[in-house]
């Protein structure tokens, strides 16, 4: 079943508007594990307006008593963030092409110009024992690109997709997808994917066959305000859940 790895930035983000630590971002990771989740992620940026480096510390000491759990770091590899990773040991660090004042992760790495950059960056996370992921573009060249360096996963920028989700490009758009995760399982890498994921365009994307992993943030914190955290996490397992049923490897 693809696992479902839920962002917490935007609790952070909510608790960062006052100086009096609610909502706390712990709080919510155990929810969500208490829930089923199978990951907590983060994405800790140089200006901390999301997650902090304390944040990281602290999920880092709780996921030691949750050892099933995932934790997966992602950011742009600049050297603070490296520290942060390096500290933290997460099981995984998905590295993302976003500038400092980018509002969001808004597009995938160009290997061309970045990889002779992020293959050492690669090797030394590996060394530690952390899975490394490559935040991509749909594009098959880029894949190729990503398993040369050394990458152990991809992580699919889906914002397209859901873009399209209710357009007529849609079936033009998702054939992408599933081209650039057919290329990427056919090099040995996994699959990653996220943003923009919610209720309504997870079940879709998840007839993708072999997807490892779906890290959701924005719409599931939405959701939880009207439904809770607990029943949220628990709805966007159900559809990864109904997906494991009806997908199957179309490589073999
Ligand atoms: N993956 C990456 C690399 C991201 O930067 C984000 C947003 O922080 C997500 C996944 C999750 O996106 P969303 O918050 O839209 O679910």
């Amino acid at each position: 079943m693809t696992k479902l790895s839920v962002n917490l930035n935007k609790v952070a983000l909510l608790r960062n508007t006052r100086t009096i630590g609610i909502p706390s971002v712990t709080k919510a990771a155990r929810i969500a594990i208490s829930a089923g989740a199978h990951g907590i992620t983060v994405h800790p940026r140089p200006d901390e307006r999301h997650a902090k480096s304390a944040d990281v510390d602290e999920l880092a000491a709780l996921l030691t008593t949750f050892p099933h759990v995932e934790f997966n770091i992602e950011g742009n590899p600049f050297p603070k963030f490296l520290e942060i990773v390096r500290k933290a040991r997460p099981t995984q660090c998905t590295l993302v092409p976003d500038s400092p004042e980018a509002f969001t992760s808004d597009h995938g790495w160009e290997l061309a110009e970045h990889g002779a950059r992020l293959r050492p960056i690669i090797e030394e996370l590996r060394d530690l024992g952390i899975r490394v992921s490559l935040f991509l573009d749909p594009d098959c060249e880029q894949v190729r690109r990503a398993k040369e360096i050394g990458a152990d996963r991809i992580e699919l920028y889906t914002e397209p997709y859901a873009a399209a989700f209710h357009g007529n490009e849609l079936e033009t758009v998702f054939e992408q997808y599933r081209n650039a995760a057919r290329e990427a399982h056919a090099a040995n890498l996994g699959v990653n994917a996220g943003h923009d994921l919610n209720l309504e365009n997870l079940g879709q994307f998840c007839a993708i066959p072999n997807i490892a992993e779906v890290s959701i943030g924005h719409a599931l914190i939405s959701d939880a305000l009207e439904m809770g955290l607990s029943a949220a996490v628990q709805a966007y397992l159900k559809i990864l859940s109904a997906s494991r049923d009806t997908t199957r490897d179309d490589t073999e």
